[in-house]
């Protein structure tokens, strides 16, 4: 039996490597971004190297009535979700007191409520088949407190701790919920939505690649992780936070990430 996945934010970046990655699994597709025209480019690509369907659906998920409407929408299509991938998500980089609201509660909407609301739908029908599996992307950001990006951080250790609590509440049901935490990662948009250009740390560190997060993910959903820090670096970071006291580290964040003064 074909099993499909619903990936949000698979127009690009690592939604568009982890969509490679369950058609090369021989996964159906159903790709939610707001680009229909990278959505449309994907959809050829992956339908033509695999022997898989493949649908889109353009809606932009920071509304809040966008995750009932995507769910519709896919019940109107007579779609069965085996694997719901929650990736879609973006930071916004800069001092709290200066950020643009309206942007700043698209990214707490996105990255947050439509992830829990689309996983507050799609579990049930889950749950009566006894079978599911959820990814929801948070990221290391989840670990500390940061400065200069606090509502984003804030936002994936929320992820982070949602996706653990919610693992707890469905384990022997044959659902599995795993949350994959990737550090900085080349081969994505997400450095320029968030700004980031002018922090040191991304320019200067070797990065991982978008498909070699993707694919650390899709093996973590499959051996039922619940955590997966992607990388020995990002392990170790993780490690270190753990046993230093919570102001060092983040009296850390905000010296790395301390605009740059002319
Ligand atoms: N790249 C990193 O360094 C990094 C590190 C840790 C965690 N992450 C997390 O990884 C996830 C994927 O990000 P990425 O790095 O792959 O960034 P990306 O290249 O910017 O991709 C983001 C994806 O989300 C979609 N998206 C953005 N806003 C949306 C909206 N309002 N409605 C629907 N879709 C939307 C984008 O498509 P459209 O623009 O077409 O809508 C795109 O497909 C995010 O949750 C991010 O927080 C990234």
């Amino acid at each position: 039996m074909v099993k499909t996945v619903l990936i949000t934010g698979a127009s690009g970046g690592i939604g568009y490597e982890l969509a490679k990655v369950f058609a090369r699994n021989a996964y159906d597709l159903i790709l939610v971004a707001r680009s229909t025209d990278k959505l449309q480019h994907v959809q050829t690509e992956l339908t033509q190297t695999h022997p898989i369907q493949v649908r889109v659906i353009s809606q932009d998920l920071s509304q809040p009535e966008s995750p009932l409407a995507l769910f519709e929408n896919v019940q109107q299509q007579g779609l069965t979700v085996d694997v719901l991938v929650n990736n879609a998500g973006f930071g916004d980089y800069g001092p709290f007191a200066k950020c643009d609201w309206v942007r700043h509660n698209s990214m707490l909407q996105l990255n947050m409520v439509t992830l829990t609301h689309l996983t507050r739908l799609i579990l049930p029908p889950m749950q009566q088949r006894g079978y599911g599996k959820i990814l929801n992307v948070a990221s290391t950001a989840a670990f500390q407190p940061g400065p200069f990006m606090a509502a984003y951080y804030a936002s994936k250790s929320y992820v982070m701790s949602f996706t653990e609590a919610l693992a707890h509440e469905v384990k022997d049901t044959g659902i599995t919920a795993t949350v994959l935490c990737p550090g900085p990662t080349r081969g994505t948009d997400f450095q320029a939505r968030a700004r980031l250009g002018d922090v040191d740390f991304f320019k200067k560190l070797k990065l991982p690649e978008a498909a070699a997060v993707a694919q650390f993910g899709y093996d973590a959903l499959e051996r039922n992780q619940v955590v997966a820090v992607h990388g020995l670096f990002n392990r170790l970071l993780v490690f270190t936070n753990r046993i230093t006291p919570r102001r060092a580290v983040t009296n850390a964040v905000g010296q790395l990430q301390a605009p740059q003064q002319d």
